[in-house]
């Protein structure tokens, strides 16, 4: 299975220091923030990564990454989003790399303790639709949150509910087969204007071909100063299954 990091969007939360660089550039602790997906898709056995970006900065990714041979990845791929259409946008730059194959997709700025590397096994012989991990958060209305039924079926999955049915969040690692690009294709912008991951999950939920598992450990994102400053934290303190990528580049 291929891997997709989806690190476009402008970063706007994140001014003035997305002014003179990609959001996922910035430090996180002790390196990028773009390390910890990276890490995270090889530590569950994915070698080939397509980072989809965006933006005044993108050339910064290569400045950074170059081809990806130095952190261990078998191929790395880049695209770019024009302006920031959404999520579901971003994804849409993907297929070509997909090329026909399940992907497990991971949001740029998503960071996680543990490791996916089962989910991922799960999902590999899961023979259609999508899987998501879900995480108990304490201010699910940041997120996008799933209602479940009394038997623990998930019912909806609603972006930002200003009541959240539950305290289930969404995170933002997603596994999908090929299909989810023509679900992409029949998109409509929400209300702030882009094509919502969520909107996706929920057409498989219509079509009763999507799963979940709880994440394991901590996850935060880190899109805001206060996230951005959480996750720096929580990786001194707890320490991200990442420290394979430093020692691969200091190598
Ligand atoms: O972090 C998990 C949450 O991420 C989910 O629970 C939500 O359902 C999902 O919509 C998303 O919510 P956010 O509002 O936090 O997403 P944000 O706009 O901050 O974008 C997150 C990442 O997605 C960003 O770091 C890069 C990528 N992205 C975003 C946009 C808007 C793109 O690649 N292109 C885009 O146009």
């Amino acid at each position: 299975m291929k891997g997709v990091i989806l690190a476009g969007g402008l970063g706007s939360r994140l001014r003035p220091l997305t002014l003179v660089t990609n959001k996922h550039l910035l430090p996180v602790y002790d390196r990028p923030m773009i390390y910890y997906p990276i890490q995270c898709l090889l530590n569950a056995g994915i070698n080939e990564i397509l980072i989809v970006t965006g933006g005044e900065h993108a050339g910064d990714f290569l400045k950074l990454l170059k081809n990806g041979k130095q952190l261990g990845l078998k191929q790395l791929a880049y695209a770019y989003q024009e302006g920031e259409g959404g999520i579901a946008d971003a994804l849409k730059l993907a297929e070509d790399f997909a090329d026909g194959d399940k992907i497990s997709v991971i949001l740029g700025d998503n960071i996680i303790e543990g490791n996916i590397r089962k989910a991922a096994g799960d999902f590999f012989t899961q023979s259609s639709g999508a899987k998501l991990l879900l995480k108990e958060v304490h201010d699910p209305e940041r997120f996008g949150v799933v209602a479940f039924d009394d038997d623990g079926k998930v019912t909806r999955i609603i972006e930002k509910p200003e009541n959240p049915p539950s305290n289930c969040a969404v995170t933002g690692i997603y596994f999908y087969d090929n299909d989810v690009f023509e679900i992409c294709q029949t998109l409509r912008p929400s209300g702030r204007g882009e094509l919502e991951i969520t909107d996706v999950n929920q057409a498989y939920l219509e079509r009763g071909d999507l799963s979940y598992e709880m994440l394991d450990g901590w996850w935060t994102d880190a899109g805001t100063f206060e996230s951005l400053h959480r996750a720096s934290n929580l990786v001194k303190e707890g320490g991200a299954n990442n420290l394979e990528l430093t020692a691969v580049q200091q190598a």
